[in-house]
């Protein structure tokens, strides 16, 4: 496996590689979701590229960027086991120089739910994504399901831009007890960590909700929205059903929905979601 710290490294590396690449671009501190997108990526590319970069300008709160969990060392051997051909890993001076000043700005889709919470977040999230697909020109990127905003966002930008890279949807991977993997679990003492179950209950009430029939996306979001109150160390940010491909909120569930939520357990906010055919 071979690490490139700069732009020159990694291009210098990249001309050297024929047929397609799968790209996985991350912040690091990988769990079994991370390295299931590197598992994918693995078994549809004869090469694999994975970023780490703490990208600031997506991170809203100078605490949420200096209390970021880090541990560079621990990812590489996870990607050295999960077999990933080379590891990107810039620094903020080799991604924003001096002078940075070109931004993405994804409208319509990133008005509601992380974009509504999260000012700015989209901007950033869209803008390195499209620097680092310049840089690494992935054939095939892959991002996690959990973040199910994010890859429409994504694809959008990839559309209209019209990049040369397919975007592929992993499914969220979960803990046993149905908690999405996310960096952000390891914050969580062991009672906000049995109370974070709560998420996974209220999507899977929705959906037991639409699969009984219940077409009224308001009873949906009431009933999660009682769920989760019932829940003494969670505090609702959203609770959302809405269209899974334009995310506009629905009145009625007569198309493919989305049942999505961000619930604060303690100081962590959590996010998750879950498709309602
Ligand atoms: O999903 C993430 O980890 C980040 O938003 C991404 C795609 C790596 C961009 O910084």
């Amino acid at each position: 496996m071979q690490i490139a710290r700069t732009i020159a490294e990694i291009t210098a590396l990249r001309k050297h590689l024929t047929g397609n690449v799968g790209f996985v671009p991350t912040m690091g501190y990988l769990h079994q979701g991370h390295l299931a997108l590197v598992r994918q990526a693995r078994a549809e590319n004869p090469t694999v590229i994975v970023s780490i970069y703490v990208n600031p300008s997506q991170v809203n709160r100078k605490e949420d960027l200096a209390g970021y969990p880090r541990d560079l060392d621990r990812d590489l051997e996870l990607l050295r086991e999960a077999q990933a051909d080379i590891v990107f890993v810039p620094s903020d001076a080799e991604m924003s120089p001096p002078g940075f000043s070109t931004w993405i700005e994804v409208e319509g889709l990133t008005r509601q739910l992380e974009g509504a919470s999260r000012p700015g977040h989209f901007r950033g999230v869209a803008t390195i994504v499209a620097g680092l697909f310049n840089i690494v020109r992935p054939s095939r990127a892959y991002f996690g399901g959990k973040d199910a905003q994010q890859v429409l966002v994504i694809r959008r930008m990839v559309d209209d831009l019209s990049m040369d890279v397919e975007i592929v949807a992993v499914p969220t991977v979960r803990e046993g007890d149905g908690l999405a993997m996310s960096s952000r679990n390891v914050r969580l003492s062991p009672e906000e960590r049995r109370a974070a179950t709560v998420l996974f209950r209220a999507l899977t009430l929705a959906r037991e909700l639409r699969d009984n029939g219940q077409t009224d996306a308001g009873e949906v979001r009431r009933r999660m929205t009682q769920l989760i109150e019932e829940e003494p160390l969670a505090q609702i940010d959203y609770v959302s059903i809405a269209d899974a491909a334009t995310l506009e909120e629905l009145s009625a569930i007569d198309r493919p929905a989305l049942a999505s939520l961000a619930v604060w357990i303690g100081g962590t906010r959590l996010i998750d979601n879950m498709p309602l055919q």
